[in-house]
């Protein structure tokens, strides 16, 4: 399966801070924010990626990734024009998916515990694959409810009166007829491709599977100055707490063999004398001690 990472968009609700840098490319305490989603998708077993961004700001992502070969992963760049909607991915990145399975995660989303998502990537068999996760102001989002037997009936994006709790996350699984389906969709009224379009026509071929997250996971968005100050103050409490850290690709990328011991040393050695270097070196030191 192939990853696409979504970070473009308008940023609005950042301002100023956007001004300096993109939204995906903030810090959330010690990382810039696409590292997380970056992470996510690497310890569910990705290597392939085309990350999407705005003409304005894909040079700055390219400056700071590369082609991921130093993370045993490689990155392709498009550029989306226009903020016209999530599922416009589909259409950019068509050369890229090829005749692949794809996932999209968006680049401010940011999540964090349990194994949820690699147990649906492993389940993965077709159609497409979502997640819920109970929030106190669903309104917001893609909405999705389910029947007395936990099964997915109905999705709606931001309902005035929502059907449950349950929003729909930043992270979507789909087969390749997602490409077709996505080229069958028409701008909604705020003149956007609406992902939750796509996973309404899943759901009407009775190709949609949805996982509850459970109570213990972390879904934060950081779209705007609180939330992304709210995603800071998490990370590091977590961080520092369990000395473990949260969106670390390099570490994900080592832990699931996408990169060697020895190529693990050339990366630290390549870093300044800093406390990410000193993490990555426990990493590898713990592997070696382990094995
Ligand atoms: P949003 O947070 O809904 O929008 P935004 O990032 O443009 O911010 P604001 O509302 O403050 O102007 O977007 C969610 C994520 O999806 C975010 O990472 C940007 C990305 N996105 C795109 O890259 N292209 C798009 O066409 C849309 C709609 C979103």
């Amino acid at each position: 399966m192939k990853g696409i990472v979504l970070a473009g968009g308008a940023g609005s609700r950042l301002y100023p801070l956007t001004l300096v840098a993109s939204k995906q490319l903030q810090p959330v305490y010690d990382k810039p924010m696409v590292y997380y989603p970056l992470t996510t998708l690497i310890e569910s077993g990705i290597r392939e990626f085309c990350l999407i961004s705005t003409p304005h700001d894909l040079a700055r992502f390219q400056q700071l990734l590369g082609n991921g070969k130093s993370w045993g992963i490689s990155i392709e760049y498009r550029e989306q024009p226009k903020p016209a909607g999530i599922a416009q991915a589909f259409l950019i990145a068509e050369t890229f998916i090829g005749r692949d399975d794809v996932t999209l995660i968006l680049g401010d989303n940011i999540f964090y515990g349990g194994d949820s998502f690699q147990r649906a990537f492993a389940e993965f068999k077709g159609g497409a694959t979502i997640f819920g996760y109970h929030v106190h102001d669903p309104q917001r989002y893609g909405v999705v409810e389910f029947d007395d037997d936990g099964r997915a009936i109905s999705i709606e994006e931001k309902p005035k009166q929502p059907k449950s709790n349950y929003a729909v996350p930043g992270l979507y699984l789909y087969d390749n007829n997602v490409v077709a389906m996505a080229k069958g969709l028409r701008p909604s009224a705020r003149g956007e491709l609406e992902i939750t379009d796509l996973n309404v026509a899943y759901l009407g071929r009775g190709q949609l599977r949805v996982y509850r997250l459970s109570r213990g996971f972390a879904w934060l968005d950081a779209g705007t100055s609180s939330s992304l100050h709210a995603a800071s103050a998490y990370v590091q409490t977590i961080e520092e707490r369990q000395g473990i850290k949260i969106g670390c690709p390099e570490e994900a990328a080592f832990r699931r063999g996408f990169l060697t011991l020895q190529e693990m040393e050339t990366l630290t050695a390549g870093m300044p004398h800093c406390e990410y270097r000193e993490y990555l070196l426990n990493a590898v030191a713990e592997t070696k001690r382990l094995s």
